[in-house]
């Protein structure tokens, strides 16, 4: 199903383990991901990809007629120091919106810039957050003012794994690359985005963002970290094949001639927006 697919090919189960744990001793541990290197780089200026997924984001929410505060909670998984889906998300919450991050230094780098404090480079890092978040109010129906401090006020930071989430726990979740990022094998990622589906309450809505195209990346400097390689295609028949999904759209943000690369081989970004089935009564 997915090109460049060293896991599904069928290889000799010696020579993929072998495989295997080479890729793994590649990569650099999520612990020495640099969020401020990471934030800087890709978010201190809006990219038109953003920009494009952000209004892709606030037409489904006006067209599915979501209304202020109508979620209970939410939570945006693989958060790492990316602070605009909580943002886009944040009117439609009553409740508490859980940022669950892997990395511990992703998770410092939160506690930093939403700290009451932050101090060099993290009140920098806010100042440019809170600039994203005056762009966000601008392009939402929502009278949405003074959004970052009310986004602030739900958050709470959480260690945790993609892979291991409560279940049927959010009303909304949102997981901006990440299920195709922490990986070079399609069957997690697979696992990975059938697992933020499982975390999610029946009849619940889903925002997820994908790099297509992605040889891996970095983080600061010498660190190199996974991607699975997939085609649109095949990120259609990924959602197309989890039971639980009940409706899909799904929007590229082409990569723009010219314009900064922000990966290795890209394509652009894609943003799926939907919601889980309603569950269904007395079903043996
Ligand atoms: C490419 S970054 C995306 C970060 C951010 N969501 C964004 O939009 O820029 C992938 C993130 O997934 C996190 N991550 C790695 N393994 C994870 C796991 N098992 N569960 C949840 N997050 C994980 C990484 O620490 C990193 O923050």
């Amino acid at each position: 199903m997915f090109m460049n697919n060293l896991a599904s090919s069928p290889a000799k189960p010696v020579k993929e383990i072998a495989i295997s744990k080479k890729e793994t001793e590649q990569y650099t541990s999520w612990d020495k991901f640099d969020p401020l290197e990471y934030a800087k780089r890709n978010y201190e200026n809006m990219l038109p990809e953003d920009k494009i997924i952000i209004e892709s984001v606030s037409k489904a929410i006006k067209e599915y007629g979501i209304k202020k505060n109508q979620f209970e909670n939410a939570a945006d998984v693989g958060a790492g120091p990316n602070l605009y889906p909580a943002m886009l998300l944040s009117p439609y919450v009553k409740g508490k919106i859980d940022l669950i991050e892997y990395s511990s230094s992703n998770r410092q780098y939160l506690e930093k810039v939403l700290g009451n404090n932050p101090q060099g480079e993290y009140l920098e890092h806010k100042e440019n957050w809170i600039k994203y978040s005056k762009i966000i109010e601008s392009m939402s129906e929502e009278d949405n003012k003074d959004s970052f401090d009310k986004t602030k006020d739900k958050i709470a930071i959480k260690a945790g794994s993609i892979y291991d989430l409560p279940q049927k726990q959010y009303s909304a979740v949102s997981s901006f690359f990440c299920t195709e990022s922490i990986t070079d094998k399609p069957k997690e990622f697979q696992k990975a985005l059938e697992s933020l589906m499982s975390s999610l309450r029946p009849g619940g809505l889903f925002v997820v963002t994908h790099m297509v195209g992605s040889e891996g990346y970095y983080a600061g400097e010498g660190t190199k970290f996974p991607a699975v390689n997939f085609s649109e295609d095949d990120l259609k028949r990924a959602y197309q094949s989890i039971d639980v999904i009940s409706d899909f759209h799904l929007e590229r943000a082409e990569a723009s001639a010219g314009e900064k690369k922000a990966r290795e081989g890209y394509h652009g970004m894609a943003v799926v927006i939907g919601h889980k089935k309603m569950e269904e009564k007395n079903k043996f």
